[in-house]
């Protein structure tokens, strides 16, 4: 089985849990891109769901999954997203595709958070860059203080939200909480990668034919 069909295997999971007339986050991602024709295929009626980015929000409403704007749910039943990587206590790096400002407020909101991935997702320590969106009022002031370790995406567009994308590359991924601390403290930094246990719920998890299902908090 293929990663692919794994992704779709976790996802198809996942959208059992959305039920009709909930209030629905959903993620960005080519797992994701698997979620939106499940739910959709579900039939469920009085959803009201959000997207984390563009490409979420027209390939949802292109399968009449009603998206509004995120400025009058004050919370969400659920949120379902994928993920770059996730550690065995539960921490995600998240943004791959430069979307994780929006997924950590729309997760935030969500009552249940959760995280669907292939079998390549898991690891025992981050490995991967953590993703960074940058205010672009001031960009070189704060590139200058976060230093060598931090380089601007190239060729990538402006976040939905007007922020450059970038990666930190540099220590401190043995212990995300202290990362993710000094990376926020910086005023310049608007969004990190790093997504802390308490917002995740569950992680579902394909390996092979059948999904893992880890609850978090
Ligand atoms: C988007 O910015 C990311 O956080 C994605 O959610 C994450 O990279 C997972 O993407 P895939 O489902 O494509 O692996």
């Amino acid at each position: 089985m293929s990663l692919d069909d794994e992704k779709r295997l976790a996802a198809e999971a996942a959208a059992e849990l959305v039920e009709s007339g909930m209030t629905v986050g959903l993620g960005t991602g080519s797992t994701v891109a698997h979620l939106l024709p499940a739910v959709a295929r579900r039939g469920l009626t009085d959803l009201r769901c959000v997207a984390t980015s563009v490409a979420t929000s027209e390939q949802a409403r292109s399968l009449g999954i009603p998206v509004e704007e995120f400025n009058s749910l004050d919370r969400l039943d659920i949120a379902i997203d994928g993920t770059d990587e996730v550690t065995p206590d539960g921490w995600l790096i998240k943004g791959g595709g430069g979307a994780h400002l929006r997924e950590k407020i729309v997760a935030a909101a969500a009552d249940r958070f959760i995280v669907i991935g292939d079998s390549s997702k898991p690891v025992e320590k981050f490995t991967w860059p953590v993703p960074l969106e940058l205010f672009a009022f001031g960009l070189a002031s704060t590139l200058a203080r976060l230093g060598d370790d931090v380089t601007v995406r190239p060729d990538t567009p402006p976040s939905p939200d007007g922020g450059v994308i970038a990666d930190y590359r540099g220590p401190g991924l043995d212990d995300p909480a202290t990362l993710a601390a000094r990376l926020e403290a910086d005023p310049g930094v608007a969004a990190q990668g790093l997504f802390p246990p308490s917002l995740v719920s569950e992680i579902f998890v394909a390996r092979g034919k059948d999904v893992e299902r880890t609850t978090i908090g």
